[in-house]
């Protein structure tokens, strides 16, 4: 039986790092599921369709065909309709896409369905919002790590920063506010920790004291 990792958490909490070292470690497949909600951003805002329309939004589901392969690295590459978008959907305006049209049953029912196929073939350490609750609700490890909405926009900043790009640190906490608020209080599938899920505050752990203390969770189950 194929092993899975269930790390949930608000944007920014450093769960794609952390699951990508934690996957690393255990020789598991590591599986990003906001990439997923991100092609379908892409594919909204490449389209001229407002991601606020729902009825717009899913009907052009049908149009859109997104598969997931792993490069000699092993990274994960996303492909919209065939083409590689893994770089396109790292921006700031798909991530609030992708957060808009993840409210729409339809667009969840189409990725979980691929998500769910990808956990039951291979062992995965898989992140998003409703991991633990929805795609794989008898993980065998379910993790929530989340940090503070400061420490969020430290860490974003940051990285805007080392691409090159300016940003106001009010700004980005106010786009993380609203971001979180968004994913938590949806009506589908809103993010959640889930009582069988262990809580991890990153705000003060460096990245390797949150990957090792996975990792303890995982060899002490
Ligand atoms: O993790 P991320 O920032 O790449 O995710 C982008 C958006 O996609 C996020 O704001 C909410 C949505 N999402 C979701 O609803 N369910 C998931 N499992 C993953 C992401």
């Amino acid at each position: 039986m194929p092993y899975s990792i269930a790390i949930d958490g608000p944007a920014g909490a450093g769960k794609s790092t952390i699951a990508k070292a934690v996957a690393r470690e255990l020789g598991y497949v590591y599986i990003d599921t906001g990439a997923m909600y991100r092609a379908v951003g892409l594919y909204c805002l490449n389209n001229g369709i407002n991601t606020n329309d729902e009825s717009s939004v899913v009907a052009s589901i049908k149009d859109i065909d997104i598969s997931i392969s792993y490069d000699e690295e092993g990274a994960q590459q996303v492909f919209l309709n065939g083409e590689n978008v893994s770089s396109k959907i790292r921006t700031q305006e798909v991530g609030a896409a992708a957060s808009t049209v993840s409210q729409y049953q339809p667009v969840r029912d189409l990725l979980v369905a691929l998500q769910q196929k990808l956990a039951s073939k291979t062992s995965v350490v898989m992140d998003g919002r409703d991991i633990g609750s929805k795609v794989l609700p008898n993980a065998d490890t379910k993790i929530y790590l989340t940090a503070s909405v400061e420490e969020r926009a430290r860490r974003r900043a940051k990285e805007l920063m080392e691409k090159g790009e300016t940003c106001d640190i009010r700004e980005v906490e106010k786009e993380i506010e609203e971001r979180d608020y968004r994913d938590m209080h949806r009506e589908n599938s809103p993010l959640i920790k889930v009582p069988d899920a262990v809580l991890i505050d990153s705000s003060d752990l460096t990245i390797d004291e949150t990957i090792d203390s996975i990792l303890d969770i995982v060899i002490k189950r």
